[in-house]
């Protein structure tokens, strides 16, 4: 027996040992970086209507992650990661040729949106990769970042490097990576067809369910139905004040998701306007999306008709995490 239980003990603290060695060489090499990729030729002819169109996404994707106080995309701290990912900075994006991507081409911005590699192989393991966003919306969002938009203009502005944590880097070389470079061409879905229009605004542009499913990191990019807990929401983030709450349910379940809740026009202006039509106020980081029209935003909803239900209680885990936080609340105040 005892010699069982010897051989059990050994094997783990080899297991450990060998956690333990990656561990340290992913301390010492931090993000993994990629071979430099062939990177295809575009030339985005800059129309008004593509600037138009790809300030609509920028609003929705890129400025709440880019812009500073003065709505330049300078770059800014991303306050509502948790902190076991370390902290972290977006970049300057405007047309500055030094601290901004004035030198990058047409077509290695596209190619960095759609897999999160620079022309130099290096990988931008936070900024989010758009695999299905079709290439005339890409093509607008290049189109607007050339723009005159204030925005955009060159600024020399420059925020601190990222501190990724060890969890952070762990997570670059697992489940954190490039995407694959498809030479197809990404079409724009059918806008006479509410399900396909929905589920690209929600995927594709909106990015919603990277919010509103069940894992922040462990999602499927390329599929993004296939992504844990799609639309069933309950991942936990940092709000105002850098309380947790957990996102909500979207799903059309009859008791934890929107099915009952919201009707279809109702749903429209709570997202437009960021209140619920009880009058309260959708808390950070869900913000308001002014910018989606009626159409794709019933869309949307249609489309989350057709998403598996998932029975998970939002109202419930957020009481929850109040009861974990008012303790440490009480600690603080008694000081
Ligand atoms: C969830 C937040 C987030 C959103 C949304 C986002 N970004 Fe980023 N972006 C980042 C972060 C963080 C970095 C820095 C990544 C790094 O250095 O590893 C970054 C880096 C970049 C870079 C590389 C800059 C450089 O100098 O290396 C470009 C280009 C970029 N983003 C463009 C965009 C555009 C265009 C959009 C909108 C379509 C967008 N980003 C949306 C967070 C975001
Ligand atoms: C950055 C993360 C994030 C993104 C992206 C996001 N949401 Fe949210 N959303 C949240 C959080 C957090 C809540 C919970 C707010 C609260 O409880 O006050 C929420 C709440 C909601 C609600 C209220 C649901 C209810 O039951 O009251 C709706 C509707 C909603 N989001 C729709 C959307 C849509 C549509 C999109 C895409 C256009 C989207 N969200 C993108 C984080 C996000």
């Amino acid at each position: 027996m005892k010699k069982v239980f010897k051989i059990i003990g050994y094997s783990f603290l080899g297991l450990l040992l060998m956690a333990g060695g990656f561990c340290a060489y992913v301390a010492a090499v931090g993000v993994p970086s990629y071979d430099p990729p062939t990177i295809p030729e575009v030339t985005v002819e800059k129309t008004p209507v593509r600037v138009a169109r790809g300030e609509v996404i920028a609003q929705i994707q890129c400025m709440e992650c880019h812009a500073n106080n003065e709505n330049r995309v300078t770059g800014k701290f991303l306050g509502e990661v948790p902190a076991i990912f370390g902290k972290l900075y977006s970049k300057n994006i405007t047309q500055d040729n030094e601290k901004g991507i004035g030198k990058w081409t047409d077509g290695e911005i596209m190619y960095f949106l759609r897999t999160g590699l620079r022309r130099d192989g290096s990988y931008a393991p936070v900024m989010p990769q758009y695999p299905n966003m079709a290439d005339e919306d890409l093509k607008s969002v290049v189109a607007w970042l050339r723009s005159d938009r204030f925005p955009v203009q060159a600024s020399k502005e420059e925020g601190p490097e990222s501190e990724l944590s060890l969890v952070s880097k762990l997570l670059t070389h697992t489940l954190m990576k490039p995407l694959p470079y498809s030479p197809k061409l990404v079409a724009l879905p059918d806008s006479n067809d509410p399900i396909a229009l929905g589920r690209y605004t929600a995927d594709a542009i909106g990015d919603c369910y990277s919010c509103h499913s069940g894992d922040l990191i462990d999602q499927d990019k390329v599929n993004p139905e296939k992504t844990k807990g799609y639309y069933g929401g309950g991942i936990e983030m940092l709000g105002d004040g850098g309380k947790p709450i957990a996102t909500a349910n979207l799903t059309f379940d009859e008791q934890t998701g929107i099915a009952k809740k919201y009707t279809k026009e109702q749903f429209i202006r709570m997202v437009q306007t960021g209140a619920r039509p009880n009058g309260t106020l959708l808390r950070r980081p869900m913000s308001p999306r002014p910018m989606l029209s009626d159409r794709e935003l019933g869309a949307i909803y249609e489309y989350l008709k057709t998403v598996p239900k998932i029975h998970n209680d939002i109202a419930k885990k957020n009481a929850e995490l109040q009861s974990k936080e008012a303790p440490a609340e009480k600690a603080t105040a008694g000081r």
